[in-house]
């Protein structure tokens, strides 16, 4: 395969999906079913026009593609990208300004380079295995948490609900690619999913930034979390950026009855 600048395809894609679909926000256009997608949701317009062009611009390039409308599009690559054209789709569609275009890389299983653009704000995240995160170019690490003072995001769906009594804040932003990259810049200190609900194409590249900026993400058993390169897979995730919390949300766990 010729060289591939990862970093000017994401950005690149991420601004040509931002034009396509702006217009759209908060629009009942955006919202009108058009499909299903290979997990079982429903396709909204929004999710289509977006990664249509993600298609048009990564089949070309000759790698594999993993895309949560469409699936695995093998073209026969050691290459894969996983992406979320739109990760936080019913805030999108809602009005609400939190959504973002995830893009990961793997060669095999290895991880090769990860993205999220924060549309809204229009801050670019990078994770480059090996080099670190980045925010707009600039290095972000996750911060050492207060003790009593955490802010945490936490999907539960009524489990664990015992965490919530032991931290400060909990912000549950509904787009996971999103606050992840909050957990890396340091504004908040953990992303529990325990719905056994969100997929690689949620947040494979946001684990890529957390990892690179010193997170530690784990399944729901504290080891290493380890990510399909899968569309419908579904799992569960602790991403923390110190180990005392990841102790405390396995004790939760544990406690469960
Ligand atoms: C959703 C967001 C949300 C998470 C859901 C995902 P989508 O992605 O990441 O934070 O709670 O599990 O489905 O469907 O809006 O791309
Ligand atoms: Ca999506």
């Amino acid at each position: 395969m010729m060289e591939v600048i990862w970093s000017e395809v994401a950005l690149s894609l991420a601004k040509d999906i931002e034009k396509a679909v702006i217009p759209l926000f908060g629009t009942k256009k955006a919202a009108e079913v058009v499909g299903e997608n290979v997990s079982g949701d429903t396709t909204e317009y929004v999710d289509k026009v977006s990664e249509d062009i993600a298609l048009s611009r990564l089949n070309p390039l000759g790698v594999n593609v993993v895309s949560e409308e469409i699936g695995f599009v093998d073209n026969g690559s050691d290459y894969t990208v996983i992406i979320d054209p739109i990760d936080g789709s019913y805030n999108f569609t809602s009005g609400i300004p939190i959504f973002a275009f995830s893009f990961a890389v793997f060669k095999n299983e290895k991880p090769v380079y990860g993205a999220v653009y924060e549309f809204i704000p229009g801050k670019f995240y990078e994770a480059i295995p090996g080099k670190g995160a980045f925010m707009n170019g600039k290095p972000i690490r996750v911060r050492k948490p207060e003790r009593g003072k955490e802010a945490l995001s936490f999907y539960t769906r009524g489990r664990c609900m015992g965490l919530i009594g032991r931290v400060k804040r909990v912000r549950v932003l509904g787009a996971i690619a999103v606050e992840l990259t909050y957990l890396a810049k340091g504004a908040l200190d953990g992303v529990i999913d325990i719905r056994n609900y969100v997929r690689p194409t949620d947040i494979a590249a946001g684990v890529l930034i957390a990892r690179e900026a010193g997170a530690i993400v784990t399944d729901e058993r504290g080891r290493d979390l380890r990510l399909k390169l899968s569309a419908s897979e579904k799992t569960n995730i602790i991403a923390v950026s110190e180990r005392y919390l990841l102790n405390m949300v396995l004790e939760e766990l544990e406690n469960e009855p």
